[in-house]
């Protein structure tokens, strides 16, 4: 952890938790077991970034493009969600952790809506690390609901075009008030975004790592916050000494 320090570690993760089916597959378990499997994981990538100062681990853990998946599989990982805020909902809010959820709400159906807005209310007020939940998250979709909503506000003349810029744009996203991830890693060695934080990703740094979701452990998610605490952002400028000489 040797380039780890306070100032290296990143404010914000997310995470694209790629690689279940195959984990499974490569063990000739069906593919719920790679999910069930992930969960594990989920708990200790939480518990790993909370220990490390990490303010923000956002985790993508349905897509609103998984709803094509065969139903038994889309019903197990709407299972395994509720499961898992039903299970540890409790252990969250004893550990500070604040829960926030992002994606579409409004077809939404059963207990899975009432599930995640508990979450949210329960652990509200908590001040440790936020665990935000990309459930029926896609970005262009959450985009697409955000320029509605400005369009209706500029219709009914509470809102001017000309008053329509990035700070109000990301204020309308689902991720409001929410800093942008500095970091996306995704497991599993695909090298995509895949719908995921399209606006907020504007200059986040990009990791691959080749370990499915099932293997990304402590060690992984390390190996990963050191290589991000290599790298240089320079969000569009220059590096920070020419900027000193310039300045
Ligand atoms: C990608 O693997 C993973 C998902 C689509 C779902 C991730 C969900 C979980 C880990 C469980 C629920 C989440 C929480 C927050 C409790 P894949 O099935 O696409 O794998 P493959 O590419 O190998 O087929």
């Amino acid at each position: 952890m040797q380039n780890l320090t306070a100032t290296t570690v990143p404010e914000h993760v997310a995470i694209i938790m790629d690689g279940n089916g195959r984990w499974a597959n490569a063990r000739g378990l069906p593919r719920t077991m790679g999910h069930r499997k992930g969960v594990e994981t989920v708990r200790a990538a939480v518990k790993t970034a909370g220990e490390l100062g990490i303010r923000y681990l956002t985790l993508f853990a349905f897509s609103s493009e998984n709803w094509s998946r065969p139903a038994a599989e889309v019903s197990d990982l709407m299972g395994l969600l509720k499961t898992f805020i039903r299970r540890d909902l409790a252990d969250l809010h004893r550990e500070n952790v604040r829960i926030r959820v992002i994606g579409d709400r409004s077809n939404l159906r059963g207990d899975i809506l009432p599930l995640l807005v508990e979450a949210e209310e329960t652990t509200r007020a908590n001040t440790g690390i936020t665990l935000v939940i990309a459930f029926n998250y896609g970005a262009r979709d959450e985009m697409t609901r955000a320029m509605r909503h400005l369009a209706a506000e500029v219709a009914e003349g509470r809102l001017r075009p000309e008053d329509i810029n990035p700070q109000r744009i990301a204020a309308t996203l689902d991720t409001s008030g929410i800093p942008d991830p500095d970091l996306i890693i995704r497991t599993s060695g695909e090298e995509r975004l895949s719908n995921f934080l399209l606006w907020q990703g504007a200059y986040s740094e990009l990791i691959f790592v080749p370990e499915l979701w099932p293997d990304f452990t402590r060690e992984t998610f390390l190996a990963a916050l050191e290589k991000y605490a290599c790298r240089e952002r320079r969000f569009g400028g220059v590096s920070e000494p020419t900027l000193a000489v310039g300045s």
